[in-house]
């Protein structure tokens, strides 16, 4: 129920309202622009970093989003010197750049084990390569999944 607020806060509420929707569509839906989101990170060594993630849940509610990723990954050691992201993306269609802040909390372990034990073989494969994700190889498939 939208609450009674001046006009422009109204369609504030109903942005709000809009940018969950389309969270929730990038979930479900491939071609959605919210499925490959751009997230930022700021490395331990204070520069930043971006890289496009898959957006693997969005729950209005709790204003919590999920991503899937290789602890492995130079995504994890940057999270954990500064537990804040942005997840950016420029929706065409809908004319809407969206800037999400977020607090990142990392998840593994018997935390995730429900949620693990859902994720197809195939998409497994995404995760704990040799050598790690971001590391140099000499050979474009020079890599074990
Ligand atoms: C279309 C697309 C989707 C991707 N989805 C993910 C993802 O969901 N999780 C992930 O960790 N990396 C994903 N990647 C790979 C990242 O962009 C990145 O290259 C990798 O995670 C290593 O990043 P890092 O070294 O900054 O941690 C995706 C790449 C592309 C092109």
């Amino acid at each position: 129920m939208t609450p009674d607020l001046h006009p422009w806060a109204a369609d504030l509420y109903d942005l709000y309202a809009q940018v969950w929707t389309r969270l929730v569509r990038g979930v479900r839906d491939r071609r959605a622009p919210m499925r490959h989101p751009t997230l930022a990170t700021v490395t331990p060594d204070g520069k930043p970093q971006a890289r496009t993630v898959v957006l693997r849940a969005a729950d209005k509610t709790t204003g919590t989003l999920d991503i899937h990723t290789d602890l492995q990954s130079s995504k994890v050691a940057d999270l954990r010197a500064t537990p804040f992201a942005v997840l950016h993306v420029w929706d065409t269609g809908a004319h809407l750049q969206m800037r999400l802040e977020a607090t990142v909390t990392i998840l593994t372990g018997p935390d995730v084990a429900a949620l693990w034990a859902g994720v197809p073989d195939a998409s497994r494969q995404s995760y704990g390569s040799l050598p790690a994700p971001g590391q140099p190889i000499q050979q474009a498939l020079d890599y074990a999944k």
